[in-house]
């Protein structure tokens, strides 16, 4: 695992804009994985005003987002479908068809994870995989428990989930599900940058660089795995 501890968010930030806009450079073709959250906002931000700077082609870029709720619509202002438009997807030259995100509103979620798990595998697999942290260890929706030969599936959120994602729903009609690629499927992605920022995360980075692999702590699982980036500040 290779760590890069940066000076504040903001660096981090450029940093993993770089690392995202190089990728693109060097294949126009990568199939990425793609996480929302606080986290990744930045990072997002810097790659678009890189790309009105300089002209950065998404056209052939395909990309599978980490996740998404259940039984939230797609246009809802709290969905991470929502989320990509407005940070990444409507800023680039992104083919639509080429921006995937599972469907919350599917009527069989469980056949919908299926689905996406085939689409990935269809565009040859994960070569770049961006996360975010969660303060208990998960990735994705990967709560603490969750086996690490996991696939996309439909999972019941914690109460400590669903309360550091409830600014997003101020109706108070709080996502008790979500889908997520499980914590095989990010495994199976060729790379993987993990982001993980601010003090409420710090416990979560410690125990990560502790080495100590265990199911109770999702993140754990990418010391099994050959080419992990971590950036942190
Ligand atoms: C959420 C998301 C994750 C995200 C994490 C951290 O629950 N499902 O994919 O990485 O929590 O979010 P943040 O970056 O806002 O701290």
């Amino acid at each position: 695992m290779n760590w890069e501890t940066l000076a504040d968010y903001d660096a981090l930030s450029d940093r993993a804009a770089e690392i995202f806009l190089s990728a693109i450079r060097r294949n126009p073709r990568i199939v990425l994985g793609l996480p929302t959250g606080r986290t990744p906002v930045r990072m997002y931000e810097r790659v678009v005003a890189a790309c009105s700077r300089e002209y950065h082609c998404f056209r052939d870029v395909v990309t599978f987002n980490i996740d998404e709720y259940v039984g939230i619509e797609s246009t809802h202002p709290g969905s991470y479908c929502t989320f990509m438009n407005q940070h990444l997807f409507a800023h680039v030259d992104m083919e639509k068809s080429n921006a995937h995100l599972p469907n919350g509103m599917a009527p069989d979620a469980a056949a919908e994870c299926v689905r996406y798990e085939g689409e990935i595998a269809a565009a040859g697999g994960l070569d770049l995989t961006f996360l975010g942290l969660g303060s208990n260890g998960h990735i994705g929706f990967n709560e603490p428990g969750t086996p690490f030969d996991s696939h996309t599936r439909v999972v019941a959120l914690t109460e400590s989930t669903r309360a550091a994602n409830a600014p997003l729903f101020p109706d108070g009609n709080v996502p008790t599900h979500a889908i997520t690629m499980g914590i095989r499927t990010i495994l199976e992605s060729k790379s993987i940058v993990l982001l993980a920022s601010g003090d409420k995360k710090r416990p979560a980075i410690e125990r990560l660089r502790s080495g100590e692999i265990s199911e109770n702590f999702p993140a754990s699982a990418l010391w099994r795995h050959r080419d992990v980036t971590v950036l942190t500040a």
